[in-house]
């Protein structure tokens, strides 16, 4: 594992400490907001008469929904931890913790204008996933430049040769994610079928080139240190790293197949999309075969379970992908609500499970406060049953759903047959909402409660 875990002394502890704590606080506090208006618009669905004001109009509620999971949950608890696993695994310390404090600040400084300016109608126009004003998506990118400098900074100072796994998937993440965004604030290319190209470009890589990297590089640290044995295969490892950098950049027209973009592009979106299947299978691969034998230990931690389905969500998310690709399910699935299945099977199932296990993992060990692990299983069971029965209903909506339109039948009958499946889908999503209003008290009780108890609980999983 190179040099992870070698280093670490008094005082830098416990400002790195703090600085994981601030992350993530802030990122639980997005996660609460950004839910609570995903639950709101679920019930819309089933209810449109429901909470008709401007300010909590669907087409408000839903960017505000999806930029603050994404630029304001998942990206801030995933860059905390960047650091912290930055830290351990080169084995010195984070080169600048002012910096990381900056960061956080304009993370948040983005999230809070985002989402008033997107309540009160200012908004770059329909680009999903970039609906941010120009100068506001700049705020965030200037977060993330001060991120990736830190903890480039800080690998270049490492105690080893190696630079471990971790860091790789991290570090590539934060520097494809700054192209990225600087190809989604340009000017060029931003109307008619450009802009379609940068828009397919930019939302695949969104998922596929940052949240997925530093998931993965997350579990790379988190899963040799949990179960105290190294990662199955450090070979699969890099395969899964350079097949996914290879890949993934060259697949977003998936998400236009039939549009007027040239076809020959649409063709070669779905052959790597098939191609996808390498990285997704290696790397799943070796995160399984890591934890092979080792079940009953995975079913007595706070945070195995949590990666454990983070995992499952990623093989079977990303494998779905492939599939719904094709030009033949495309027919049936596409702008269907099949496919918010699949961004909720990916982007929950996956990123905010593995996210979890991430913190359950981490926090602890920083502020040496566990939560309570009645409450842990609590948050595990309502966010699965919860999503499950969210991803399933969705997923048989939105075949029926397709297959109505398909028919030939007037639309209000695809409306009437998906009817039930929505209320189900508000049901499954309440469960999940209920389940962070419980993470958030153990995440408060990791930074806050009393330190004795968790060095029993640490002392347990340690020898678990
Ligand atoms: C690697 C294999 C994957 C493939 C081949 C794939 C394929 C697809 C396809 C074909 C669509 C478009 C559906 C449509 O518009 O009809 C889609 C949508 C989506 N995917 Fe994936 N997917 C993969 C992995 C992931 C992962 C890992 C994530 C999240 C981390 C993700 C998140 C999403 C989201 C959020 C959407 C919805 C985009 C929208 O709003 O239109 N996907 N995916
Ligand atoms: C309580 C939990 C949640 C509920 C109830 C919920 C609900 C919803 C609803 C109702 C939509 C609109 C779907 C539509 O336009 O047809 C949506 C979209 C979306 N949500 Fe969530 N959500 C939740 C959690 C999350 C989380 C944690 C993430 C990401 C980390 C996420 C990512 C997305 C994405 C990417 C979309 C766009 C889907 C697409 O266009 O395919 N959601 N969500």
């Amino acid at each position: 594992m190179g040099a992870a875990g070698v280093h670490q002394g008094g005082e830098e502890d416990r400002d790195l400490a703090r600085l994981l704590a601030g992350y993530i606080g802030c990122a639980t506090f997005w996660l609460l907001l950004s839910t609570a208006v995903g639950v709101i618009i679920s019930f819309k669905f089933a209810y449109p008469d429901l909470m008709t004001s401007p300010y909590l109009s669907f087409g408000r509620l839903r960017p505000i929904h999806t930029n603050d999971t994404f630029y304001a949950w998942a990206s801030m608890a995933l860059v905390g931890m960047a650091f912290y696993v930055g830290v351990k695994t080169c084995g010195t310390r984070l080169y600048s913790i002012k910096l990381g404090w900056a960061s956080l600040a304009l993370f948040n400084l983005a999230a809070l204008l985002g989402t008033i300016a997107l309540d009160l109608g200012f908004n770059n126009g329909d680009q999903e996933y970039r609906e941010w004003l120009w100068w506001i998506e700049a705020i965030f990118m200037a977060a993330l430049v001060l991120a990736a400098y830190n903890l480039i900074v800080t690998a270049a100072r490492r105690a080893d040769d190696d630079l471990y796994l971790s860091n790789w998937y991290t570090i590539g993440g934060m520097v494809f994610t700054i192209i990225l965004a600087s190809v989604a604030i340009v000017p060029w290319y931003q109307r008619g079928l450009g802009q379609v190209g940068v828009q397919a470009f930019f939302m695949h890589n969104a998922v596929g080139m940052w949240f997925t990297p530093l998931t993965l590089g997350l579990w790379y640290y988190v899963l040799p240190k949990l179960l105290n044995r190294p990662i199955y295969s450090y070979a699969l490892g890099v395969l899964a790293f350079w097949t996914n950098l290879v890949f993934y950049p060259i697949i977003g027209a998936h998400h236009f197949i039939f549009s007027p973009l040239p076809w020959w592009l649409q063709t070669l979106a779905i052959v790597f999309s098939v191609a996808m299947l390498v990285p997704v299978w290696a790397g799943s691969a070796n995160f399984l075969l890591t934890m092979r034998g080792r079940w009953e230990q995975v079913r007595r931690s706070y945070a195995l379970p949590f990666v454990f389905v983070g995992v499952l969500g990623y093989l079977l998310g990303s494998t779905q992908g492939t599939f719904e690709a094709f030009r033949s399910l495309q027919q049936v699935w596409h702008l269907t609500n099949f496919t918010v299945g699949h961004s909720h099977l990916t982007m929950y199932g996956f990123v905010t499970f593995g996210i979890w296990g991430g913190i359950y993992a981490l926090l602890p060990r920083a502020t040496g406060r566990a939560p309570s692990l009645i409450l842990t299983g609590l948050h595990f069971w309502l966010a699965t049953v919860g999503v499950v029965i969210y991803v399933m209903a969705l997923s048989v909506g939105g075949t029926i759903q397709g297959l109505v339109w398909i028919s030939g039948q007037p639309f209000i009958n695809s409306v009437t047959a998906i009817a039930p499946d929505w209320l189900w889908r508000a049901i499954g999503g309440s469960l999940m909402f209920l389940s962070h209003v419980v993470f958030a008290w153990n995440v408060w009780s990791m930074i806050t409660g009393r330190a004795q108890e968790s060095r029993a609980a640490q002392a347990a999983e340690a020898a678990s």
